[in-house]
């Protein structure tokens, strides 16, 4: 059956240039590489410079996709960004980075699903773009999580960080059929009763709690592991099982980067070989919506993902949100 497919033609991202290690913070806060490393697998993070804006990161790994892609900006019709950290209240942070890259066409808007964000971008360009009203898409995922996260709060500031990717999407004509390159299939979640075990403190319709701030981050760390690994597991075999596909039929898993503990629990648990599994925490930490594209990007550069390789990548983040979507390269 002839339908459209919206196909990933290049990949892009960012990071900002200050590296952050762990042996840093240790400099300010009770912490130690010891315990970042044994619990976490992170071994240094990339810091924003102050007036350096989300906007900023997504707009260059943006450029580097349509580059990839061998694309003009003005063939651009949708840009969906998925961030928690936008630029300001409004406008949203995808109206300053289609300025940025001179695109007078289409509509751009952000998504906010923290961590599952660019999970649930790609899920919302996907529909898009196969019900045919736009045809070639800009997905972002970009944060500066850093201006959210309490420096004296060390069961979080060891965790979180800043960066972007992105991808571009065009919709083509396909098979219908597994065999087709593109998004073959997302499953996405939402449970708020989990709201106040990853949460910002503060916000424009709750009011902030200390003046001037935005808020930090707060998180019961250990509920939301136990969480993740049960959640991310089991969207995972929902995927497999409605598309009859096993672990040994994925190429590339590209989890999102929180804990290395949680995508070993994650692999372990599906029965995914270790050596398919694209992993930049230790160098990343948790970049929230950018992780995934961050990952999904190293690892076509240096030649691992391939075309016609089949992709899984999952997520889950603040509310919960989560969930897990199969592409082929
Ligand atoms: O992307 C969104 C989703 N987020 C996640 O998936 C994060 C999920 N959670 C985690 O990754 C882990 O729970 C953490 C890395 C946050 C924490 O690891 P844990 O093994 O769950 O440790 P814990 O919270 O149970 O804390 C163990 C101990 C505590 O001390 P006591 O109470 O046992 O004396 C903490 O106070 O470790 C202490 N601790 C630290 N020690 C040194 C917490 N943070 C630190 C730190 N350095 N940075």
């Amino acid at each position: 059956m002839s339908m459209l497919r919206s196909v990933i033609t290049g990949s892009g991202s960012y990071l900002p240039p200050n590296i952050v290690t762990n042996a840093d913070l240790a400099k300010t806060i009770d912490t130690s590489d010891e315990w970042i490393t044994a619990r976490t697998g992170i071994k240094e993070r990339r810091i924003a410079d102050k007036g350096t804006l989300t906007s900023d990161l997504a707009t260059k790994a943006a450029q580097q996709a349509l580059e990839n892609a061998g694309i003009d900006a003005s063939e651009i019709d949708l840009i969906v960004l998925a961030t928690a950290t936008p630029n300001r209240v409004f406008p949203s942070t995808a109206i300053t980075v289609q300025a940025n890259l001179g695109i007078t066409q289409g509509c751009a808007f952000d998504v906010q699903a923290v961590c599952s964000g660019f999970l649930y971008a790609l899920t919302v360009a996907d529909n898009m773009l196969r019900a045919g009203n736009f045809h070639k898409a800009i997905v972002i995922g970009a944060e500066t999580f850093s201006r959210i996260i309490d420096w004296q709060d060390r069961t979080t500031c060891v965790l979180f960080a800043d960066g972007a990717g992105a991808v571009i999407l065009e919709s083509e004509q396909a098979t219908g059929t597994l065999a087709d390159r593109g998004i073959l299939y997302s499953h996405l979640r939402s449970d708020g009763r989990y709201e106040d075990m990853l949460y910002v403190d503060g916000g424009p319709s709750m009011g902030y709690p200390r003046k001037g701030d935005q808020g930090f981050v707060k998180m019961a760390g250990n509920d939301v592991f136990k969480h993740a690994v049960k959640k991310i597991g089991s969207s995972i075999e929902q995927a497999l099982k409605d598309n009859n596909l096993t672990a040994d039929d994925i190429d590339w898993f590209v989890p999102h980067q929180a804990n290395k503990r949680i995508l070993d629990a994650v692999a372990k648990r599906i029965k995914l070989d270790e050596s398919k599994v694209v992993i930049t925490v230790h160098k990343h930490a948790n970049t929230s919506a950018a992780s995934i594209p961050l990952a999904l990007h190293e690892a076509v550069m240096d030649g691992r993902i391939k075309k016609g390789d089949l992709i899984l990548i999952e997520a889950l983040g603040g509310g919960f949100t989560w969930g897990s979507m199969l592409f082929r390269w």
